[in-house]
């Protein structure tokens, strides 16, 4: 069996340049070895990379019992916990997966989006001229209180505090603690694995008490948040979620869903500020409020040009054809997502961003792939998409910013996901509504408004 060609560097020398800039060397390693590119990479071993759409195609809906991409995540289990869905494999994922997709159908988050302006509002009402501002943090909050209101349905608002602060604690220190067991070792009081454990602790007491909390209700049946859904659902065998696996779940959908969000907002942001022109079209589409289309647009070329997570990745149990090479078992593959969307028979011009690409096309399946695909695809793309659809359509009409740096922020690897490497830092050059005016936020009547 011979594996694919790739780089035959060292795997730390890969790392290490694939950390400093992914999307650039993904795209040179594809010029030089084409669409099968075998890498191996220190800390995740030899993986494989797949920038073909129909191979990719056949991955995601192919015999999937020979792939595990639960196995490949369980360094997250230390933090996520044993039932999170993020971790399992086989049909105990399935069972976790089949009770969390309804939450999150489409129906469901059209109810979010209010929630989500009224939380996208109230921030840009705290931003005021003059004022720098890094896009990532100041959409970190913002993200972490949407999943506060619409995932765990928690709104008081010093219980939304109480909640950043312990849950924030554990998730803004986990990538070392979940990455390196020695980090995590109790060698007493005062070491950082103790520290660690305290903290989770505290963090799961608070998610324990909203569950406990939330099952007292008696409003639960009407209830629409994701935690209410969830304490309602059933499975196959009519059972229900243990309180271990709903915390596993609302820490799994916190780390899943709120940085992530997060960074695709600030390179949303970093992108349509380096071009005016698709600026000034939004904000004309958003003033005359008759439909979404450039602004979904805007939302799918941002995740295009700019995929939060660079790749997917499954772990062959059982030889198997990827694209033509006979892979051995224990080889990791990448569904490429980033290579996909860098390709230009797909994309004309592939490195501009040209949301009219996708103004009157919507996405394909298997060209625009930033949330995966088949049996583990995203469980919070249309969350994700709507809450970047909303946070855009509440604050582009609201305020004029400038990037403080020249070009944009460059595309770097943090932990496992693509970043700004600094954060898109902004000037607030001017608010055009001024803060705490009515918040109707939409079409002509906000730019009445700010007029
Ligand atoms: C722009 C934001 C987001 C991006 C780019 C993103 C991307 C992804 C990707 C690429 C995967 C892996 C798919 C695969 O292996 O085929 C994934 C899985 C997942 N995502 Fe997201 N995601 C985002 C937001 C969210 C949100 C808001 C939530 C929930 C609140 C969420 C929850 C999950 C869960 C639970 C999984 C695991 C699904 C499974 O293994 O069955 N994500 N996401």
């Amino acid at each position: 069996m011979a594996l694919p060609p790739g780089p035959r560097a060292p795997g730390i020398v890969n790392l290490l340049r694939f950390a400093r800039r992914p999307l650039e060397r993904l795209r040179a390693w594809r010029e030089r070895y084409g669409d099968v590119v075998r890498v191996k990479l220190t800390g995740f071993g030899t993986g494989v990379y797949v920038a073909d759409p129909d191979a990719i195609r056949e991955l995601f809906t192919g015999e999937q019992s020979d792939l595990r991409a639960g196995e490949a995540n369980s360094f997250m289990a230390p933090v996520l916990g044993a039932h999170s869905v993020l971790v399992l494999d086989g049909p105990e994922h399935m069972r976790q997966r089949k009770l969390l997709l309804p939450p999150f159908g489409g129906s469901r988050v059209a109810a979010f989006r209010e929630v989500i302006r009224e939380v996208a509002e109230r921030e840009v009402a705290g931003w005021r001229e003059g004022s720098t501002l890094v896009l990532r943090q100041r959409m970190r909050a913002l993200t972490f209180e949407v999943i506060c209101r619409a995932v765990f349905g928690v709104t008081e608002s010093a219980r939304v505090e109480r909640l950043r602060e312990l849950l924030g604690a554990v998730i803004d220190s986990s990538p070392i603690y979940m990455i390196t067991p020695l980090a995590r070792a109790d060698l007493g009081p005062l070491s950082p694995g103790r520290r660690f454990a305290r903290r989770l602790r505290a963090a799961d007491e608070a998610l324990y008490e909203e569950i406990r909390r939330r099952r007292e209700q008696p409003d639960l049946e009407q209830r629409g948040d994701v935690l209410s859904l969830l304490l309602r659902a059933r499975d196959e065998q009519g059972a229900a979620m243990s309180d271990g696996e709903l915390r596993d779940e609302l820490f799994t959908m916190l780390g899943a869903g709120h940085e992530t969000t997060a960074t695709a907002l600030a390179f949303a942001f970093d992108l349509l500020l380096r071009h005016p022109a698709a600026l000034a079209r939004l904000r004309e589409e958003l003033e005359r409020g008759e439909d979404d289309a450039y602004l979904d647009a805007v939302v799918k070329e941002t995740l295009r040009l700019r995929p939060v997570i660079d790749a997917a990745e499954r772990t062959l149990t059982q030889p198997r054809v990827v694209a033509g090479f006979e892979l051995p078992a224990g080889v990791k593959v990448y569904p490429g997502i980033a290579l996909v969307h860098m390709r230009e028979d797909l994309y004309p011009r592939a490195h501009e961003f040209r949301p009219e690409r996708f103004a009157d096309a919507g996405a394909e399946s298997y060209s625009w792939l930033p949330f995966g695909g088949g049996i583990r695809r995203c469980i919070g793309a249309a969350l994700a998409q709507a809450e970047m659809a909303e946070v855009l359509r509440a604050i582009v009409p609201r305020v004029e910013l400038r990037p403080l740096r020249e070009r944009p922020d460059p595309v770097v690897l943090r932990g496992i996901t693509l970043a700004p490497k600094h954060g898109v830092r902004v000037v607030v050059e001017r608010v055009l509504q001024p803060p705490g005016s009515p918040s109707e936020g939409r079409g002509r009547k906000a730019a009445e408004v700010a007029a």
